[in-house]
């Protein structure tokens, strides 16, 4: 079974509407979801039926889905275009048993920097570290990309699990960023980190500087109150920060799946060390469900389908992440990144162009707020835009129950929507109802009409603890990983980035007036004499 035998039986289904699929299979939406835990996902509000899943799963075997998860499990080097092993999941590998990595088990020194990752945070937490002044009242981590989506994610989202300092991110190079930042902070009580696994990135080191500078001029002490995240060792030595402020990762961590180890420093601060050992095994607790469920009960599987489904399958060329909570208001920047970085390509594993379209753009935002903005455009515009619901079946807040339940019913009824739609006939009957006739009774009900047969799906979890935010962080880990596999791509590089790195770095002296931008484009020219003219 390939994609093109996949569009040939789409083909055959094409005028069936999803409403129907549940009016003839009363069981639908238990059939057509996957749980773990405590954790559902329905996927039966799509066009998905038995014959398809059937095909879908089929290009599991083929692509030897299950020999691919086991040696990134296994530690084998897939990243093959960087010849490294892929093993984010050994950091949350909290009960399991040894992880090899060229034949050396990695396990004791990541169990050893967990370690030592919770007595500094607690220390911090509790004063024993404290800064120039006296306790840490605030923490500045500084990072991009996978050193500041994943915190900063995370921090927000298990606010209610927020007792520590508080934690500030910085990660644009636009001074605006840090100059926002530091203005509130006191420099005798801040502790800065400097997140960066590569210890070079232009953004981070700058900003780093930046920080350093600002501590210094304000009486506070950069020897004590840094602290530095990064699998460059030697680079963070010459910065000058002490040995007992690093914590280290190996480079078989991916920048972008990073927030289980030391990258996440910033969260444990925030709510503690058993709250991030709880999101670990909520992690953990996923590993297990994705290396032994059967591919069709198999969560993070099941969601990679739907999703080869609408994007190289129907040729939906986007999706819409939509949580319910508020919290969670970070989470489709976060997947922008671990979606959009990892499956963006179009060479394969072997160098050869790709057969079939890469991976969707990635977008989002919480609900009920997308609702009135730009839903209409999900609802009633000319393109088809799968969307990916999110949504608790309870609030951190009992006193707020009524909102939750509001939150809930939105949530629903957007899917329910989706679906459904409403027909001509309907849209005039309303229209009528209000006096419409004739013509205009037409035009006006033709602008009610909504398509409907829309697909989405639904996540409900309990209540976003941290072992459920764990659950769902690697769920979509894995989703990326298997969309990978299925693609032939490698998911763990991200060459495409580094063009524009250079070429930054080659404008930084024209932008700078050291240089002339003769032989840049004309734009690129123009642009840069505007810049130098208006500036002071
Ligand atoms: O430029 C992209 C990237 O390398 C991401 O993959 C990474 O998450 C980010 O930059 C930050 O990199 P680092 O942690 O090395 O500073």
């Amino acid at each position: 079974m390939h994609l093109d035998a996949l569009k040939t039986l789409a083909q055959t289904k094409s005028d069936r509407r999803i409403p129907d699929l549940f009016a003839t299979d009363a069981n639908r939406a238990e059939v057509f979801s996957a749980s773990t835990g405590d954790v559902v996902f329905d996927y039966s509000k799509t066009q998905i039926d038995d014959e398809v899943r059937s095909a879908l799963i089929q290009l599991c075997a083929e692509a030897g889905l299950a020999s691919r998860r086991d040696a990134m499990f296994a530690g084998e080097k897939i990243n093959e275009t960087e010849g490294r092993a892929v093993l984010h999941t050994a950091l949350r590998n909290l009960d399991g048993g040894p992880v090899e990595v060229d034949g050396q088990d990695v396990m004791p020194e990541v169990l050893d920097t967990l370690q030592r990752m919770r007595v500094f945070a607690e220390e911090v937490r509790g004063g024993a570290i404290a800064g120039a002044g006296s306790n840490f009242t605030d923490v500045v981590n500084i990072g991009i990309g996978g050193s500041d989506l994943g915190p900063v994610m995370a921090t927000l989202a298990l606010a209610p699990y927020h007792d520590g300092p508080r934690v500030h991110y910085v990660s644009n190079v636009d001074g605006a960023h840090i100059a926002d930042t530091l203005r509130q902070l006191d420099p005798t009580r801040t502790l800065v980190i400097v997140a960066s696994k590569t210890f070079t990135t232009i953004e981070t080191m700058t900003n780093a500087r930046t920080a350093r500078a600002w501590m210094s001029e304000g009486g506070g002490d950069p020897s004590r109150q840094f602290a530095a995240v990064s699998s460059a060792l030697d680079k963070t030595k010459a910065f000058g920060i002490p040995e007992a402020h690093v914590f280290g990762f190996s480079d078989w961590v991916g920048g972008r799946y990073s927030v289980w180890g030391p990258v996440g420093l910033p969260v444990m601060i925030a709510v503690g060390s058993n709250a991030f050992d709880a999101f670990l095994r909520g992690g953990q607790a996923m590993d297990l469900h994705f290396r032994s469920a059967d591919w069709d009960e198999n969560m993070p599987v099941m969601l990679a389908l739907v999703g080869i489904w609408h994007r190289q399958v129907l040729g939906h060329t986007s999706r819409a992440v939509l949580p319910y909570d508020q919290r969670l208001l970070r989470l489709p920047a976060y997947f922008q990144q671990l979606e959009m970085e990892s499956n963006g390509k179009s060479v394969a594993m072997d160098g050869s162009t790709l057969a079939m379209p890469s991976g969707p753009v990635v977008w989002g935002e919480p609900g009920t707020n997308g609702q009135h903005a730009f839903y209409q455009l999900i609802h009633q515009g000319t393109d088809v835009i799968p969307c990916e619901f999110m949504v608790a079946a309870e609030g951190h807040e009992p006193e707020l129950t009524h909102h939750h339940r509001l939150l809930l019913a939105n949530c629903l009824a957007q899917s329910e929507a989706l679906m459904r739609g409403r027909s001509f006939e309907e849209a005039r009957q309303r229209m009528a109802q209000q006096g419409y006739l004739g013509d205009e009774l037409d035009r006006q009900a033709r602008h009610r009409v909504f398509p409907g047969n829309r697909p989405s799906t639904t996540l409900i979890y309990p209540k976003l603890t941290p072992f459920v935010l764990g659950q769902i962080i690697a769920l979509y880990e894995h989703r990326v990983f298997v969309e990978g596999v299925l693609l032939g791509i490698n998911s763990f590089d991200q060459w495409g980035v580094e063009l524009g790195k250079e070429l930054a770095n080659s404008l930084g002296p024209i932008v700078d007036g050291e240089e002339s931008a003769e032989g840049k484009d004309g734009s690129t020219a123009a642009l840069v004499a505007y810049a130098l003219k208006h500036r002071d």
